[in-house]
């Protein structure tokens, strides 16, 4: 039997999970690490912490399972994206990386849009200029760090870093590439034009593979101090998103899926480059060598719930304490004993800003039409369906750029949630799916090791054989009808509200 590693380098912790060729896994282990907020916005970890945890995690999975190294045949990373690694002469990391949710950037992203061009960046890097995304930062480092960026000789991302760390190559791969805003989207490859614009110097980036390919070796240093076997291959992997695709089968036109964690994504997969010129939504390549995949991003998908509960559901947390349940089991339970359309209550989700389809970082959450008939269950219910609206907003978005949104998976914590799943399949339209095998990511960039290193011949192939369809839930006619009314309502309010969240953000 062969087995395969996958290492998925998140935000809250890393996950080493190691599975059987047909995607059982046989052992998996969680180390968690801080999140630095040195100021207000700024997001910060420490790339020795990733390191220490990916090392603990693949030595516990090694001896946990009981596999023998040389039966490990391939690594795949998969990392939170955007976040910025820099290392000296030495290869030390020279200052805390600065990850994806960090909002410092703001005067950065009009510098890049003025050196390159509004429409340039769309045209080559598929995007327009983010807070979130690699060159603002690196921007933010030459403005404000020069003496850090005078010593930086390696720009990395932070499963990159961890790949460097394992083979002591510089090498990332192009769906997490896509993410810096320095890669050519069309052409998969570092776009000199960008570079040249923004006085990047190439040779601080890495070789840039497709996701599948092998790129690089296991030292033997590292052999020793993990339990791998000295040469095992580690494959490019992917960004988070681009490999929970292949971990929920999403490899194919038409195939989509929601996560619903933090924030909320809407992906879909796509064989010829789409992209929004208005740039509501991000194009990236995808873990399918060739493939291209379009995403939209709500802020506080999950985050919106928790931010409820853990402010105004402290009875429910107690209760499901008491009861050995999750609180968000009552929370759903509650919801549930509330028509469509929460008694005329809206709930706009944009606590943190929003991405999709405003792209404006002062826009906040707001409940609107609250009565004194109103009860708590009422604003839960408002909740989740403001998240379902935002979520939807994504797939108009797609649909308007005619792609075709037929297939959803559901994946993220709320996506275990039946009540939300039906919610996004009435909203949609489309059946809603989740998966049998619940490691995403993590099983996600282990299929493109299996690639990688001959077990499948490709990567819809490895999906194929693995990922199994678990519960299907589809849209009634019905619901939808009601949806589509509060939808409307929903859709009206953000442009009625925007000038007003500007003006808080002033005050
Ligand atoms: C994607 C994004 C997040 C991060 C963290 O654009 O910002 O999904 O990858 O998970």
């Amino acid at each position: 039997m062969a087995y395969i590693l996958g290492v998925d380098i998140g935000t809250s912790g890393t996950k080493t999970v190691i599975f059987d060729e047909s995607g059982t896994a046989l052992a998996s282990a969680t180390y968690e690490y801080p999140l630095y907020t040195p100021q207000n916005g700024y997001a910060e970890q420490d790339p020795e912490d990733w390191w220490r945890a990916a090392v603990n995690g693949i030595s516990d999975v090694i001896s946990e399972s009981g596999v023998s190294a040389s039966e490990i045949k391939g690594i795949g990373l998969s990392g939170q994206m955007h976040g910025l690694v820099m290392l000296d002469a030495e290869c030390k990391v020279i200052r805390k990386s600065i990850i994806w949710c960090d909002q410092r950037t703001s005067k950065e992203v009009v510098e890049i849009t003025e050196k390159v061009g509004h429409d340039k960046l769309i045209e080559i890097t598929a995007n327009p200029a983010i807070t979130g995304f690699t060159a603002a930062k690196i921007m933010w480092v030459k403005n404000n760090e020069p003496q850090n960026f005078e010593r930086c000789r390696h720009i990395l991302l932070p499963k990159d870093y961890i790949r460097f760390m394992l083979t002591g190559e510089f090498a990332t791969e192009v769906s997490d590439a896509s993410g810096m805003q320095l890669l050519d989207i069309p052409k998969r490859q570092w776009s000199d034009e960008v570079l040249e614009k923004l006085g990047i110097d190439k040779s601080l980036l890495a070789k840039v593979y497709e996701s599948p390919e092998i790129t690089g070796k296991v030292t033997k240093q590292v052999a020793a101090m993990t339990g791998l076997a000295e040469g095992t291959p580690v494959v490019g992997g992917a960004g988070d998103n681009a490999a929970a695709a292949v971990g929920t089968g999403v490899v194919e036109d038409g195939k989509a899926f929601t996560t619903i964690g933090s924030s909320g994504v809407v992906f879909v997969h796509t064989s010829d480059i789409s992209i929004d010129k208005k740039g509501r939504v991000h194009t990236f390549c995808c873990a399918v060598p060739g493939c291209w995949h379009v995403m939209g991003v709500t802020q506080s998908a999950g985050l919106s719930l928790k931010w409820f509960r853990d402010n105004l559901c402290w009875s429910e947390m107690e209760t499901a304490m008491n009861m050995g349940v999750d609180p968000y089991f009552l929370t759903d339970k509650a919801a549930m004993e509330v028509p469509i359309g929460a008694n005329r209550l809206l709930y706009m989700p944009y606590l943190n800003g929003e991405r999709t389809p405003h792209l404006d970082p002062n826009a906040r959450g707001a409940f609107i039409g609250l009565s004194t008939m109103h009860k708590k269950r009422d604003m839960i219910r408002a909740v989740m369906e403001g998240v379902s609206y935002s979520l939807r907003d994504c797939v108009e978005v797609m649909r308007e750029m005619r792609i075709n949104v037929s297939d959803m998976m559901a994946c993220g914590g709320g996506g275990t949630s039946p009540l939300w799943r039906q919610m996004l399949a009435d909203l949609y339209g489309c059946p809603v799916k989740t998966t049998q095998n619940k490691e995403g990511p993590a099983l996600g960039v282990a299929l493109l090791a299996a690639v990688g290193t001959g077990i499948y011949s490709s990567v819809p192939e490895a999906c194929k054989a693995v990922i199994k369809a678990d519960k299907i839930q589809e849209p009634v006619a019905e619901n939808s009808e009601k949806y589509e009314k509060v939808y409307e309502l929903y859709r009206r309010l953000y442009p009625r509200m925007q000038q007003t969240f500007a003006e808080l953000a002033q005050l």
